[in-house]
């Protein structure tokens, strides 16, 4: 397959990272087109773990070239700190990376206003990642947003970030009350980033449709979820980009028609960090043992995740606006154990029967799951490499949830590392 996309259907953290690994072997470019450090894309081999922010998942497989694509929010300050750990775990970045010139660079201003717009925003927070995501977005959209090709252009920088640091004073300072950032510091972090990422920017969109025309195999690996996504997420608790399938053309400039392949990934249950609406999170005890045996704390923040049964009607929508061809089920060794399961096939709000997601949070907030429930299975799974091995039980879970989002599962997760995976 010359070009094949990686997209979360559901809240994040769907194990995107532990699929492109997987399946980049062999491939050419692996690109991100969207979002930016709020992403944590974790993936073992071995005994070693890696967690990758904005650099591709595929930077972990030789030969493979990463591209940040136009798409993605870059900062700079944190790709610093990730490119020294991935050079610490003995992985050669030289030649590898390619910048988009596009991109939008998150300012550490950005940062400030995320945590006091939050902060201002009190128990209607949205519990962002603090990466300073909604605020440089919201920049882009503006029309007053500084990108990679300002910064490394030989003059000016310094004159546009000095302008843009007073701007953004003006409100942390006026309107939160808090402390100034100081341009002239700012000033000379940026200029220092410019001259690591001048030999690394360039027009991405071109190599990238470049590579596809000479029949290279191109990947591409989405950041957080479709329920993240800005205009079908549960929003005003989303992130701030597409990050359905939608997201793809206009980050990467790249034409959907180009892609052959959509590849949905889900948790064979629900997760979520942050605020927001979750019709099937569980606040007992069972929450928590999915939490503990699926590890459930943020690879970016730490924060622990909420977590709850798998949600088909969301994902439905998910498949649907993504026009996903197959399914990557994962983490389904978490779900050994149990008695009975739960999947939620239809959502009741205010006693009627509702098949697809509300636009509006609060009515999502009252949606009360409708679940049909199955027998579990009490065998351990990481260590099975074919499907007809499972558990009749873990078949007919799997069974369930293609026929209630409507498409077929290709590939079932058993497990963090890179063999725990079945492939039908
Ligand atoms: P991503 O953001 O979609 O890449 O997902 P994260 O890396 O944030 O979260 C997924 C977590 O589950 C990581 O810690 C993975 O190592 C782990 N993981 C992935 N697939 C499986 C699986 O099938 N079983 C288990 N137990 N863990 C998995
Ligand atoms: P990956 O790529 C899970 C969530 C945050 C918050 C909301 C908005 O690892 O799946 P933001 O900082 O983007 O403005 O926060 O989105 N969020 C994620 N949740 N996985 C992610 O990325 C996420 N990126 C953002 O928790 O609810
Ligand atoms: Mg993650």
């Amino acid at each position: 397959m010359p070009a094949t996309c990686v997209v979360g259907m559901q809240w994040g953290d769907e194990g995107k990272g532990k699929i492109v690994d997987l399946m980049s072997e062999g491939c050419d470019l692996v690109v991100r087109y969207q979002g930016g450090a709020n992403a944590g894309h974790s993936v073992v081999i071995g005994e070693q773990s890696y967690a990758m922010h904005q650099i591709p998942s595929g930077i972990l497989r030789e030969g493979v070239t990463c591209v940040i694509a136009s798409g993605v929010v870059l900062d700079p300050e944190e790709l610093e700190a990730e490119v020294a750990g991935l050079v610490e775990k003995g992985i050669d970045l030289d030649g590898r990376l390619w910048i988009s010139d596009r991109a939008h660079v998150v300012m550490p201003y950005h940062k400030t206003l995320d945590r006091l717009r939050e902060a201002a925003l009190g128990d209607a927070k949205i519990g962002t990642t603090a990466r300073g995501i909604g605020p440089c977005y919201a920049d882009k959209y503006n029309r007053s947003g500084l990108r990679v090709a300002d910064l490394v252009k030989p003059a000016g920088a310094a004159d546009r970030i000095r302008r843009a640091v007073a701007v953004k004073n003006a409100e942390i300072v006026n309107l939160h009350g808090s402390e100034p950032l100081d341009a002239d510091a700012v000033v000379e972090q940026f200029l220092a980033y410019a001259e690591w990422l001048r030999p690394r920017a360039c027009d991405t969109a071109v190599r990238i449709n470049d590579a596809l025309d000479a029949g290279r195999h191109v990947f591409f690996e989405g950041a957080q979820g479709s329920l993240l996504d800005i205009d079908f997420g549960t929003y005003p608790f989303v992130t701030s980009s597409n990050a359905s399938a939608a997201g793809l053309a206009a980050g990467a400039g790249v034409s959907p028609r180009r892609v052959d392949r959509f590849i949905g990934v889900a948790k064979a249950y629900t997760s979520r960090v942050g605020a927001g609406p979750c019709p099937t999170e569980l606040k007992d005890a069972v929450g928590d043992r999915i939490r503990e045996r699926g590890r459930e704390y943020g690879t970016t923040t730490g924060r622990p995740r909420r977590t709850g049964w798998f949600d088909a009607v969301s994902v439905r929508q998910s498949v649907r606006i993504g026009h996903i061809d197959e399914l990557a089920v994962t983490l389904i060794d978490v779900l050994t154990g149990f008695e009975t399961l739960n999947v939620c096939v239809a959502y009741n709000l205010d006693g009627a029967r509702v098949e697809h997601l509300p636009a509006d949070a609060e009515a999502l907030d009252r949606c009360r799951p409708v679940y049909e429930t199955l027998p579990g299975w009490q065998e351990e799974l990481g260590g099975i490499t074919s499907f007809d091995d499972l558990p009749a039980a873990a078949r007919d879970y799997v069974t369930l949830i293609e026929e209630r989002v409507g498409a077929p599962v290709r590939t079932v997760s058993v497990g963090p590392e890179r063999g725990q995976t079945i492939r039908r």
